[in-house]
């Protein structure tokens, strides 16, 4: 089945077209991804009225070459996917708008993705993961691990207290006077710095829940640097290398203990999988597969291009649910907040035992 798919819950003006097969991984025909990132670079973080309007602007075009790329007509659809939330709600609005006018004026069916759903299905499109698998999702806006059990079935095992740890990043690059966006810029500065040299706190390290809080951090990074300043570039590498020490660690003793509960409470997970902008970081990959391995598992991390925000994800989400016969009415509002655990699944069947004796 053929699906398109489109993105615009936060920065990123989106569209994809997505072939799901019966089995196995799916294909990318088309992937078009429009960074608004010079728009709001001034300001130092996103600007919800200005990516709303950006979005205006652009989706339509950003349509049409991905429909182009794809070499698919509207008729040749199954469905149209639009991202309906968790996000900027004016961005959502654009975008969910959109796919209800398609959807609508070429007769295909609607289906409305969670954001969250789609990163957590990502690994799927790029891999065929099997269900249930162990979703490490972090991205500006969450840090979870999830027991992804089947479409529409996700059980949060653990979620960060506070800041997100691609916010906290983004916090860190502020301070820093590194600009927006941040994580990418911690991580290249990262490179040249000593991660040993500030001795920055390790939150929740050995709890046996396996939330996260990272607000500690951010708060003892900003006194390390307001002790050393005026900054000169190696203590801003230093700084960052130290920084992005202390969130490995976090993530590696984190997920260890995420883990853990997922063996206890649902047998050994098919893989851990990484999912959310901050995936891309190259140090939290090298822990991630270091946890894999040392707990038996594959690690599944798609290619950082799928990590972060992309209309392929929603697309893929999109036919998964469509392949269940899940689709949504033309009336379905678009939502700000919209937690993962809230997304429903195809009814499962009952078990034998208890269906009614012919
Ligand atoms: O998933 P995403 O593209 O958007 C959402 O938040 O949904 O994630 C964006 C976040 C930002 O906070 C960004 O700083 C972070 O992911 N990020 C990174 C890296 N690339 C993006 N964080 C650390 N290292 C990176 N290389
Ligand atoms: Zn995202």
């Amino acid at each position: 089945m053929v699906v398109l798919g489109i993105e615009t819950t936060c920065d990123e003006t989106a569209a994809a077209v997505v072939h799901r097969p019966d089995e196995g991984p799916g294909k990318i025909l088309s992937n078009v991804v429009l960074s608004q990132v010079n728009e709001h670079a001034a300001f130092g973080g996103v600007v919800p009225e200005i990516a709303a309007r950006a979005h205006v602007e652009a989706l339509d075009r950003i349509i049409a070459r991905a429909m182009l790329d794809a070499g698919k007509s509207y008729a040749e659809l199954d469905a149209v996917a639009a991202a309906a939330g968790p996000g900027l709600i004016g961005g959502v609005i654009v975008g969910l708008t959109t796919a209800k006018a398609i959807a609508l004026v070429s007769g295909k069916p609607l289906i409305a993705v969670n954001h969250l759903e789609a990163h957590a299905l990502t690994a799927r499109l790029t891999d065929g993961t099997p269900f249930p698998y162990c979703l490490f999702l972090a991205s500006g806006g969450h840090t979870q691990i999830v027991a992804v059990l089947g479409v529409g079935n996700y059980t949060i095992i653990g979620t960060t207290m506070d800041d997100a740890i691609g916010e906290a990043f983004d916090k860190t690059a502020k301070l820093l006077g590194l600009g927006y966006p941040g994580g990418p810029q911690v991580e290249q500065e990262a490179l040249r710095g000593n991660p040993l040299r500030f001795n920055l706190p390790r939150p929740m390290h050995g709890r046996p829940e396996a939330d996260f809080s990272l607000s500690g951090l951010k708060t003892a990074l900003r006194l390390e640097a307001e002790a050393v300043a005026p900054l000169t570039d190696q203590d801003v590498a230093d700084l960052c290398a130290s920084f992005q020490h202390a969130v490995t660690d976090t993530v590696m003793d984190r997920l260890r203990t995420g883990l853990k509960l997922f063996r206890e409470a649902y047998g050994a997970p098919t893989a851990l999988v990484a999912a959310g902008g901050v995936a891309a970081n190259q140090a939290i990959r090298k822990v991630l597969h270091r946890v894999a391995f040392e707990t038996g598992t594959v690690l599944v991390a798609p290619p950082p291009a799928l990590c972060t925000d992309n209309g392929a994800m929603i697309a893929w989400a999109g036919a998964e649910r469509l392949a269940h016969g899940l689709t949504d009415s033309l009336d379905t509002a678009p939502r700000a907040r919209w937690p993962l655990e809230q997304v429903t699944g195809p009814r499962l069947p009952q078990p034998a035992s208890l269906r009614p004796q012919a």
